[in-house]
This record gives C-alpha cells, sequence and structure tokens, in this order.
C-alpha cells in the first residue's frame, strides 16, 4: 500500500523518533531510574537497559538510514549530560557529539530532543521544577549542550509540555475516562519559561538553530452543541501551550488519537478498536490536529511524533497510509507541514509497560537484536525529500 506524499513540499523532513530514557538504558542518574528502583515501587515493569541504544545507537542509525529516512530524532539525557548538580560529564558531551556527527555523515538531518520527562535525580530531589532556580539549572544543561548542537538545523527543547505538567495528577491516579487531566499552572508556567529561556539562549549560542517544543496534540472534535465544552477541553489541554509556539521557529506536534468531545466537557468514548496503549484507533486525527496547531500557533508544523501501539505490523502500515493522506489533505489544502517523524523506529519502553509496541523494529530484550518489520522498509520508501548535505549550514527553511 502506498500513500501519496509527493505533495509534500521540497525538503519535508521524514524521520523516525526515538527518547533517551525509553531506549538506551541504565540511565542511573536519571529521577525515573530511581523511582524504578525504590522498593515499593508503583513501577512494576522497570526500564533497567531498556533496548541498550546507548551503545547500538549506531545500529539504529544505519536502520533509519538504509531504509530512506532523511531525518532523525534522538533524545539527549539531562541526568547523563549534568550526573551531579554542577558536574558536567565531558565523554556524555562527546558521546551524543558523536551522534550528531554520525547523523550527518549519513547525510541525514538530527533533530534532538532535550528535554523528554526525565530530570536528573538531584535536581528532582531538591524540589524539581519547583526549585526557584528551576530554569536557571535548565538553562546550565543547554549551555553546557552548546558544542554538541553547533551545526544542526533544528532542535526540540521540551517534549510534551502539556503532558508533562498533567504528570503530578496521572500519578495520582486521574480518572482518564474524564479525559486527560488539566495541567498543572505552576508546572505550566516553569515549563514554558524554562522552554523560552533555553530558546532564546540557543539562538544565540547556536546560529541559525531553528527551535521548537513538542506539544501533545489530539484531535478534539465537538459534538453538535459541544463547542463551548471543546473549545475549552482544548484551551487547557494544548492551546496554550500552542500559543506559546508563535516566538518560536516551528511547532512540533505529536498526534495519536481523536474523540468527540461532549456538552459536559467530557470525552465520549465508543465501543471502537482501540490501540494497545487503549487509545482509539483514529488515524484521521493527524490531520485535525496539524490544521488546528497551525492555526493557534501559526508557525510551521512538524509532526515530531505518529504512530500507533499495535501488536499486528500491517495495522501499523494500514493506520500510517491513513494518517498520512489525512496530512496530505492538510498540506494540499495549504497548512504548513514541514515534517513528519514516526514514533517510533523501536519498540521500546512506554513509561512503565513493555507490552505497548509502537516499533517499526522489534527488539529482543535478551539479546538487544534488532529485526525490522515490514513497516520500516515501508515508510522509508515513502519519503518525499532529499536529504540536506552533511554538516552544511543549517537550512535556511524550517
Ligand atoms: C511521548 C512518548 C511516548 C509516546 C507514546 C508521547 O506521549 O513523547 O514518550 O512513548 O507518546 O505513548
Amino acid at each position: 500500500m502506498a500513500s501519496n506524499t509527493t505533495s509534500f513540499p521540497p525538503d519535508f523532513l521524514w524521520g523516525v523518533a526515538l527518547g533517551a530514557h525509553q531506549t538506551e538504558g541504565n540511565n542511573t542518574t536519571s529521577d525515573w531510574w530511581y523511582r524504578e528502583t525504590q522498593a515499593g515501587t508503583p513501577i512494576s515493569d522497570p526500564c533497567g537497559d531498556a533496548v541498550d541504544s546507548y551503545h547500538r545507537w549506531p545500529e539504529d542509525l544505519a536502520l533509519a538510514a538504509d531504509a530512506g529516512f532523511t531525518d532523525y530524532r534522538f533524545g539527549i539525557e539531562w541526568s547523563r549530560i549534568e550526573p551531579a548538580e554542577g558536574r558536567i560529564s565531558l565523554a556524555a558531551l562527546a558521546h551524543y557529539r558523536r551522534i550528531v556527527d554520525a547523523i550527518h555523515a549519513r547525510g541525514l538531518r538530527p533533530l534532538p530532543t532535550l528535554h523528554h520527562f526525565t530530570v536528573p535525580q538531584w535536581f528532582a530531589a531538591s524540589g524539581g521544577w519547583g526549585r526557584p532556580d528551576a530554569v536557571e539549572r535548565f538553562v546550565r544543561y543547554v549551555d553546557a549542550l552548546v558544542p554538541v548542537l553547533h551545526g544542526v538545523e533544528r532542535v526540540q527543547t521540551v517534549n510534551e509540555p502539556n503532558i508533562l505538567a498533567m504528570m503530578p495528577a496521572l500519578a495520582a491516579g486521574a480518572d482518564l475516562s474524564a479525559g486527560l487531566p488539566e495541567p498543572d499552572p505552576g508546572l505550566t508556567t516553569v515549563i514554558t519559561a524554562a522552554h523560552q529561556a533555553a530558546r532564546d539562549r540557543l539562538r544565540e549560542q547556536v546560529p541559525g538553530i531553528l527551535v521548537g517544543w513538542g506539544i501533545s496534540v489530539q484531535d478534539y472534535r465537538s459534538r453538535p452543541g459541544a463547542e463551548h465544552a471543546a473549545a475549552q477541553y482544548r484551551e487547557v489541554r494544548d492551546e496554550q501551550f500552542l500559543r506559546v509556539s508563535a516566538e518560536d521557529d516551528w511547532v512540533g506536534v505529536q498526534t495519536y488519537t481523536g474523540f468527540d468531545i461532549t456538552a459536559s466537557g467530557l470525552p465520549a468514548f465508543t465501543d471502537g478498536p482501540t490501540t494497545q496503549t487503549g487509545w482509539p484507533i483514529a488515524p484521521r486525527a493527524l490531520g485535525g490536529a496539524v490544521r488546528r496547531a497551525a492555526s493557534v500557533a501559526g508557525v510551521p508544523v512538524i509532526v515530531t511524533e505518529n504512530g500507533i501501539a499495535v501488536a499486528d505490523d500491517a495495522e501499523r502500515i494500514a493506520f500510517t497510509t491513513e494518517a498520512l493522506a489525512a496530512l496530505t489533505d492538510a498540506v494540499r489544502d495549504g497548512v504548513d507541514v514541514r515534517g513528519y517523524f514516526h514514533w517510533s523506529l523501536l519498540d521500546n519502553w512506554e513509561w512503565g509497560h513493555w507490552e505497548p509496541r509502537f516499533g517499526l523494529v522489534e527488539v529482543d530484550r535478551r539479546t538487544f537484536q534488532r529485526r525490522p518489520k515490514p513497516s520500516l522498509a515501508w515508510l522509508g520508501a515513502q519519503a518525499p525529500g532529499v536529504a540536506s548535505t552533511a554538516g552544511t549550514t543549517p537550512a535556511q527553511s524550517v
């Protein structure tokens, strides 16, 4: 089954996405590792070695490049760069710089994510984002990354600030049948400030770099008569974050599902099929999400995550075909979309669970052997653009 990606603009980013903690393994100085390893932890299925991408990243990159992808989103782990407060690991900086160089050497473009849910345990234990100097501490980490980011075309500061701000409610067992909980206002403020400060610092220190963050944007549609309630639902959960992006170079949209909102402001979940993570299967949600994100943020959109957790890879191909068709329609209608990153290259650790299979590649968790699924070659072959030349000046367009 082919999807028609030919209407995407020239230089459209065609990538796979990976997160640091979910793939690297043994991030022993991070807050999630600490939580996972405490007696009585609620995390029954810990991350541990993950899929050992900290050592096997050359294999991961080769899988993506050989399949035809032109862009590679990967995570940089703050707790590896700064394992103890104020102690920067030169070896960790060199590690991530090698990844950037290898991506460029393969003719791909890197998209590093600087923060993806985890923080160093020293930061968490001393108040985390509630520390009065939290933003300064984050910016100090970002400053340390400048040598890693030199020559990098684009960077994503924070992954899903809106979900991050929901974490306290999610950890307290929020009732998801009422939809996602509301983001904590204090966390929202500080994460936003951290993003903006990091963006300003990166613009000063890495000339030409294009900065954005990646927001969880699902297709929250309104039932007839529920327009006000649906607008409120969207405003709190993603649009307040999308508006922050108006000052950025681009906005990352991370979409997995869609559903209606009723007049009482609740999701109208149907009995339709769901994924391994329990989300309604709604591939065309991607179209609605990018349309709304573009109109609220007013900057170019990059789909920095889209995918499905299913055991059957044929379902992944069917889902992605539909999602790309919806994306194509949006682009034809004039929505400024500049790229698509599939979540995820690998089956990986889904924040407490190993069961959900988001990967284009299966990983044997005992031997770490990578086994490509048919979807890898299929999606790579849809690449619409041509990668920029390795290590040249940063792209002028987003
Ligand atoms: C996150 C990923 C996660 C994915 C699937 C996004 O919320 O950025 O870390 O694995 O969705 O749940």
